[in-house]
């Protein structure tokens, strides 16, 4: 099913020096019927929400953004947006920091193995079959000084610290919509085969022995790869093949 995109993601931006999160901003404001590609931009969130309800440390100096899509997808691919998204953002990144960036699934964006960006994407089905997503983005660009709390230290880096020059909030919020765009897009024309060749041309441990801990208990193998609908094949010791499609991947060192 071909589809133009109606408009152009960023059309309408929102600025708020601080929120709780703008995903919430975002969600309502889609509620009351605003335009796919409106973005809610903070300064700050107080409140900032992560995957598996975490919290999502947000200082100054950062990027956290929301962008309300309307997708007019199959659910099997709409579940590849989250994929499509990590792509684009890590994209962006690269583009602007100069320096190589790593997926890890379904959409952490790592640089040397710390995290420089997450995604968080939320979707609201309304009986009459109507849905939106907001794709919600955070990118560390920079702490402004303030310390790292405690539990984040070594794990997470920023790209003040990264790249080789400074990157512009407004530059890079441009490079990821830009590429959110084009990956959405793609999505919508193409299938899915563009879009998982983009996130494995990126993609951090596949082939690797990892433990993926669900809600349910954990799975350890080989992570092959990401199946058509976005899923994390893993092989156990066993052979028998696991889809995994929520869930906390780590690294098994040998
Ligand atoms: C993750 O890696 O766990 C996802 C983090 C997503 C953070 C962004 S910042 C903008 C938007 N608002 C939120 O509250 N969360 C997302």
């Amino acid at each position: 099913e071909a589809r133009r995109l109606g408009c152009r993601l960023g059309h309408t931006v929102h600025w708020l020096e601080e929120v709780g999160s703008t995903n919430d901003v975002a969600r309502r404001l889609a509620e009351a019927g605003a335009a796919e590609g409106t973005v809610v931009l903070a300064g700050r969130q107080r409140a900032g929400r992560g995957r598996l309800r975490r919290w999502w440390w947000s200082p100054l100096g950062g990027l956290w953004m929301s962008v309300i899509l309307r997708p007019t997808l199959p659910p099997e691919r709409l579940s590849l947006l989250t994929l499509a998204a990590a792509a684009a953002v890590a994209e962006a990144v690269e583009g602007q920091a100069e320096r190589p960036v790593a997926l890890k699934w379904p959409n952490d964006v790592l640089i040397d193995n710390r995290k420089v960006a997450g995604i968080l994407l939320e979707s609201v089905a309304h009986p009459d079959g109507a849905e939106y997503v907001v794709a919600g983005i955070g990118v560390n660009l920079d702490v402004e000084g303030e310390p790292v709390p405690a539990e984040l230290e070594g794990r997470l880096t920023w790209l003040a610290r990264e790249a080789p020059r400074p990157v512009s909030r407004n530059d890079l919020a441009e490079a990821i919509l830009e590429r959110l765009e084009a990956r959405y897009g793609q999505l919508h024309q193409e299938g899915a085969e563009p879009v998982l060749a983009a996130w494995r041309a990126r993609a951090a441990w596949l082939g690797e022995p990892v433990r993926v801990t669900l809600p349910t208990g954990e799975v350890v193998g080989i992570a092959l790869d990401v199946a058509a609908d976005g899923a994390l094949v893993v092989e156990q010791a066993d052979g028998r093949r696991r889809r995994v499609l929520a869930g906390d991947v780590q690294r098994l060192r040998p």
